[in-house]
C-alpha cells in the first residue's frame, strides 16, 4: 500500500461531523485513514465511503477481525463491500479464521493486514508470547502485511526479521502510547497515529510536527 508521507490517521472520534473536521485539517499531509469500531459504530459502514469519496483517502478498517472462519468471511464481505481498502485481523485465532479474511480480500482484491503483537501494555501478558509464531504463520500464508508494535522497537525488530524486508508493517503506539516516530520508521513502513493528531488543537501542526 502506497501510504503518503508514512502517516496513517486513526480517526477515532465520534461523529461524522467531528471526522470530516479533522480530515479537512489534514488532508495535505495525510491520504490514508484507519478507522475502527469508535467511528463505524457511531456512523455505520457508509463512513468509509464518504471519506474517501470526499478526501480521495484510503480507508483501513481496523476491525481486529477474530471470530471462526465463517464469521471472519461475512465480517469482510461488508467490509469490502462498503469500499473499504485493507482490513486488521487478528492472528491468534489461527489460520483457518485468518484464511477466510485473505480470501475475502483477495476476491475483492483489496488488502490484509495480520495483526502480531498489539502495541498496549497488557498485550505482553498473553499475546506477546505468540506474536512470533502469528507472524511465521502469516509469512507461510503468504500474507504481505502486517501490524506490529511502535512501543516496543525489540519487538518489532523481531517481527520484521520474521516477516523479512519485502513484507510491509505499520504500527501504531506513536505519541500518546510513547512510541518514536522516527525510531518506529526505521523498522516500519508506516506509523499509525491517533490522538496526537485528532485530539490536538492544531491537527494540521501535529502531522507537520511528526513528519519532521
Ligand atoms: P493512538 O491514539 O494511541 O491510537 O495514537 C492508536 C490507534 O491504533 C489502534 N491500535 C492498534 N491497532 N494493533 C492494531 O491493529 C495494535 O496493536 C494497536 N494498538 C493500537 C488503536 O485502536 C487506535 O486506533
Amino acid at each position: 500500500m502506497n501510504i503518503k508521507n508514512n502517516l496513517i490517521l486513526a480517526l477515532d472520534v465520534g461523529s461524522e461531523y467531528e471526522a470530516i473536521n479533522i480530515c479537512e485539517k489534514i488532508s495535505d499531509n495525510i491520504d490514508t485513514i484507519k478507522i475502527g469500531y469508535p467511528l463505524a459504530l457511531a456512523e455505520g459502514l457508509e463512513i468509509i465511503k464518504k471519506l474517501k469519496d470526499h478526501f480521495g483517502f484510503k480507508v483501513i478498517c481496523d476491525f481486529k477481525v477474530a471470530d471462526i472462519d465463517a464469521t471472519n468471511e461475512k465480517i469482510c464481505e461488508e467490509t469490502f463491500k462498503a469500499g473499504a481498502d485493507a482490513i486488521i485481523c487478528h492472528g491468534f485465532v489461527g489460520p483457518d479464521s485468518v484464511k477466510a479474511c485473505l480470501d475475502v480480500a483477495d476476491k475483492y482484491e483489496k488488502e490484509l493486514f495480520l495483526l502480531t503483537e498489539m502495541s498496549h501494555p497488557g498485550a505482553k501478558m498473553f499475546l506477546q508470547s505468540a506474536a512470533d509464531e502469528i507472524a511465521k504463520m502469516g509469512v507461510e500464508m503468504g500474507i504481505k502485511n502486517y501490524v506490529a508494535p511502535a512501543t516496543r522497537l525489540n519487538r518489532l525488530q523481531d517481527i520484521r526479521n520474521i516477516v523479512g524486508e519485502d513484507a510491509f508493517i505499520i504500527s501504531p503506539g506513536v505519541g500518546k502510547q510513547g512510541g518514536d516516530a522516527k525510531k518506529t520508521l526505521e523498522i516500519s513502513d508506516a506509523i499509525i497515529v491517533g490522538r496526537s493528531i485528532y485530539e490536538s488543537d492544531n491537527p494540521k501542526l501535529a502531522c507537520e510536527e511528526l513528519l519532521k
